[in-house]
């Protein structure tokens, strides 16, 4: 047998990689579906515990008799005969017909009224709307609304139902912050819908659910739940244009003269391309490459230097920038506050 040796170097280093990232930058915390902090999560939970349980008690019936009849009625040996033989019992097949029956029922009721009481077609009263929309690999946060359009962070007020108007530019993604809803797809021209409601302060960290290329794993979803206040002092700043640059900065024209323009859009300075995030307040996000880098100017110059040192595969490309193009470059960046 011949084994080709030749890319197990580049898939070593690909792991490596992937690895130091993701000891670095990825959080694992907060996934856990039995922690839930929203009324969505906790009916989902609710109802995996009843299914969890019934089939718990099946199980430990079913096995429990299993073991017992092993032990109680082995050969001791003596036996002169075959014990007597059974053919057919109405009653106890009756019984295991019937018995699972009504459970397989009760849970399909249970089960169905959880979906449909879960599957909200229009928002709830007081809802907050926000149009999210999946790309290769990262997700856009648009609140037509309040009319602001962000990427990677969703910041939403505590206690306030959201209801996701869920799309895809390009494949199928999915959404999923577990603690907070379940999850649901993205899927190229057409609209799904979820909603929930976080009932705590904090920040809920979710990643897309579908295998959509590359960089899948790398597509995480930060959720940040606030006071209204900070809610609302969130959203004026982000209505704003970008702040404007105190002294002629070079970097600007340079953001200007460059393939950027092509893809991002910076409001009240460039509003052309779209294809990736809005960068008007990158430096209100935490992370940058849909948080696979924390957000700092260090992490924006190897970015610019090599998008694929951070994202490998990604849809950013290498623009072969000098040393001082990128230092001039992040100078502009990091006003866009
Ligand atoms: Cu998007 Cu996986």
């Amino acid at each position: 047998m011949c084994v080709n040796l030749g890319i197990l170097p580049h898939i070593i280093e690909v792991y490596i990689a992937t690895v130091n990232i993701a000891t670095v930058a990825v959080p694992t915390e907060n996934l856990s579906i039995f922690d839930p902090v929203s009324p969505v999560s906790t009916t989902i939970r609710d109802l995996f515990m009843l299914v969890f349980g019934v089939i718990g008690i099946i199980f430990v019936v079913t096995e429990g008799a299993l073991v017992w009849s092993i032990f109680r009625y082995r050969s001791k040996g003596d036996e002169t005969s075959e014990p007597p033989q059974i053919y057919g019992s109405n009653p106890i097949e009756l019984a295991w017909t019937v018995i699972p029956v009504i459970i397989v029922f009760i849970l399909f009721l249970v089960t169905t009224r959880t979906i449909y009481s879960l599957d909200l077609q229009e928002p709830p009263e007081g809802a907050l709307r926000v149009k999210v929309t999946g790309h290769q690999w990262w997700w856009e946060f648009q609140y037509e609304d309040l009319d602001i359009t962000t990427a990677g962070e969703l910041h939403v007020p505590k206690g306030v139902p959201v209801f996701i108007e869920l799309r895809s530019f390009d494949v199928i993604h999915s959404f999923w912050v577990p603690r907070l809803s379940g999850k649901t797809d993205a899927i190229p021209n057409r609209e799904n819908h979820l909603w929930f409601q976080a009932d705590e302060i904090g920040t809920w960290y979710g990643q897309c659910a579908e295998f959509c290329g590359t960089q899948h794993a790398k597509m995480l979803i930060r959720v940040i739940s606030e006071e209204k206040s900070d809610f609302d002092l969130w959203v004026a700043n982000q209505q704003l244009d970008a702040a404007e640059v105190p002294t002629p900065l070079h970097g600007k024209e340079m953001f200007l003269s460059l393939a950027c323009i092509n893809c991002h859009n910076i409001d009240g300075v460039i509003l052309q391309g779209g294809f990736a995030p809005n960068l008007t307040h990158l430096m209100s996000r935490d992370t940058i490459a849909s948080g696979a880098a924390e957000n700092t100017p260090e992490n924006l110059k190897k970015w610019l230097r090599n998008p694929d040192s951070i994202k490998d595969g990604c849809l950013m490309p290498n623009m072969m920038l000098s040393e001082d193009q990128i230092d001039s470059l992040v100078e502009y960046l990091t006003t866009l506050k």
